[in-house]
């Protein structure tokens, strides 16, 4: 029984947590976080040739696909809602030479699908990488400096980075990715492009990336392992909590449009702080890369835990920590699965 109070209402009992987790509509209700189709980018393989596409044997799902298949995928996709996607070049290892050279060419696969999709007048945003480790013969993100310590010549890379930054938006980029880590590309890739008119082109910055195991899958996707060493010596130790707050205002200061995070899943922390001390307008991006999306699979495949629910959980929570857009393999799936 109810007491009475002195207004003679009957008092509620008072409401505890967990009355607003009882059933799926309360719920709901009180679920801020969301995630939809207009927050997720989709990172995309394209490979020469034509009706090609070939499985990534370490990303169940995840194809390489020739420029003609690429363009009609997202097409499909865009009409469900999939609004962003990121090119990543698959090079025949033959035309990888020391600096790269191919980045540069009109006609490989990236430049082919970027003027096929702005010919079919398609309604998407298109980034594209902006680094040369898929288009070296040695792997690495630039080209290489004599001191094997040193192992990316830096100044000569920015020279480099430019130029493929002004083809790719000859082509019809939207945003240009720099992904290398490499001190001051965001200034040199605006100088580039301002000069050659691409002022509206827009610069993604790949601006706290750490030097991680979990981009294994990818290098197997993209064919951009390293030949010799490894990437520490310019991508940023996980093991520096602090770092981010340079290369942040750094990448502001050099007139980055969007600044990302990566690997996600491992870094919400800094996925958070870097939200927290960004002009608010300026989009956060987070890659939930190649080896967190592997992993998963591998969990699932074994009946350890279940997909969809780990992959819609592990996303929310990239999206809880701040990051206003998600760049995953699960893009697509996303689209069914996410509420
Ligand atoms: C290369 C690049 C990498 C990724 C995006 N761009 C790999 C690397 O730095 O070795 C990783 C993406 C992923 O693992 O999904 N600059
Ligand atoms: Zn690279």
């Amino acid at each position: 029984m109810h007491t009475m109070n002195a207004t003679n209402e009957p008092n509620r009992p008072t409401e505890r947590p967990r009355d607003q987790r009882r059933g799926q509509a309360e719920r709901d209700r009180h679920a801020d976080v969301k995630l939809d189709a207009g927050q997720l980018i989709y990172p995309v393989f394209v490979l020469e040739g034509g009706n090609e596409r070939r499985p990534v044997a370490s990303m169940p799902g995840v194809d390489q696909v020739s420029p003609d298949v690429a363009v009609q995928m997202i097409q499909t996709l865009a009409q469900r809602g999939l609004r962003r996607f990121m090119l990543f070049g698959v090079i025949d290892p033959a035309k990888k030479d020391a600096t790269g050279s191919e980045a540069l060419n009109p006609d490989n696969p990236v430049h082919q699908t970027l003027r096929r999709g702005r010919d079919a007048g398609l309604d998407v945003e298109m980034h594209a990488d902006l680094c040369f480790c898929e288009y070296t013969d040695h792997g690495h993100c630039g080209v290489l400096h004599d001191d094997a310590d040193v192992t990316v010549d830096n100044d000569a890379t920015l020279d480099l980075l430019g130029e493929q930054a002004v083809a790719l938006a000859e082509s019809g980029a939207d945003y240009v990715d720099p992904s290398g880590v490499m001190d001051g590309m965001v200034g040199a890739v605006r100088q580039a492009l301002n000069q050659h008119g691409h002022n509206a082109v827009r610069i993604l910055s790949y601006t706290v990336k750490y030097a991680s195991a979990y981009y294994g899958p990818f290098r197997d996707a993209g064919g951009g392992a390293p030949k010799f060493g490894d990437r520490r010596g310019y991508q940023m130790d996980y093991r520096r909590s602090d770092e981010w707050r340079t290369e942040l205002a750094l990448d502001i200061a050099e007139g980055a449009d969007g600044v990302m995070v990566k690997p996600a899943a491992s870094s919400l922390d800094i996925i958070r702080r870097v939200r927290d001390h960004t002009p608010g307008n300026m989009p956060v991006a987070a890659y939930h890369v190649s080896g967190e999306y592997s992993t998963l699979h591998a969990a699932a495949e074994r009946g350890w835990v279940d997909l969809r629910a780990a992959a819609v959980e592990t996303t929310t929570a990239i999206r809880r920590a701040g990051a206003d857009w998600v760049v995953t393999y699960f893009a697509p799936q996303l689209l069914d699965w996410a509420s």
